[in-house]
């Protein structure tokens, strides 16, 4: 069987600060990917780059956005619909990102926000994870609960093109050190693929991408992917230093 390329998700976040900054970003993340053809790559920058970044990327680099509305069109003051980032050539989005929902972001909002982007055929990154961890285990009973209510109305018949992306929150923004090992994180992406085969059943559900994300680096990134048994890494910090980012496509090719 084919083995299928690790998906390396850059999210910029709300950086950087101009477009011209941000093309030079993109050209250097360009050339880091065309130097690693075993990992696919997905930068995912504000909205407002879309179009420009559009014009410079080729096959080695996929653009995608942070968000998406739930509505298709209308007097929705400062959103962005699905269906224009479809437009604009976008494939992936990022929804449900645990900073969107610490700005208010409910389960149900962004069950929502799923269902439509991918009944507009975009491919969906959703974001679910913890904000901490206690011995106990009732961080399960709080990821068991937020990735069924965030898929709820998420129909089967769409799940091809759905991509779950694990990040806890007390991992995010943090030094390697303090990012999840790799043997949480096994334990963690067997769990929700436990999960999602109780959502859409045994055959389907654990057929699903997992990717972590939280603190990934070039010194991590490898046995995160390979030991944590997911399916790529979703890097925020780290994919905005070209050096850098270029040291981790390299550790995984
Ligand atoms: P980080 O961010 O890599 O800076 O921890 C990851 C994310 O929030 O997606």
């Amino acid at each position: 069987m084919k083995k299928t390329k690790p998906l390396i998700v850059a999210n910029w976040k709300m950086n950087p600060d101009t477009q011209d900054k941000a093309k030079a970003l993109f050209l250097e993340t360009k050339r880091s990917a065309e130097k690693s053809p075993k990992v696919k790559v997905i930068v995912c920058p504000p909205y407002i780059y879309l179009p420009e970044l559009g014009k410079l990327k080729d096959k080695s680099v996929i653009l995608g956005a942070q968000d998406a509305s739930t509505e298709p069109a209308g007097s929705f003051t400062g959103e962005i619909s699905a269906i224009m980032l479809k437009h604009q050539g976008e494939g992936y989005v990022i929804i449900g990102h645990s900073e969107r929902r610490a700005m208010g972001e409910s389960d149900d909002l962004i069950s929502k926000k799923v269902a439509m982007a991918l009944k507009t055929g975009l491919k969906v990154i959703l974001c679910v994870g913890e904000n901490a961890r206690d011995g106990h285990g009732e961080y399960l009973h709080f990821l068991r609960e937020q990735l069924i209510k965030s898929l709820s109305g998420v129909s089967k018949s769409f799940l091809k093109n759905l991509i779950v992306a694990y990040e806890p929150v007390w991992a995010i923004g943090k030094t390697e050190a303090e990012a999840m090992t790799a043997r949480d994180l096994h334990e963690t992406s067997l769990y929700l693929k436990k999960v999602l085969a109780e959502i859409y059943g045994p055959k389907i559900g654990p057929a699903i991408s997992i990717l972590y994300g939280g603190s990934v680096s070039y010194k991590n990134a490898k046995q995160l992917l390979e030991e944590g048994e997911v399916q790529g890494l979703l890097v925020g910090h780290e994919s905005l230093s070209p050096r850098k980012f270029e040291a981790l496509l390299q550790s995984l090719n």
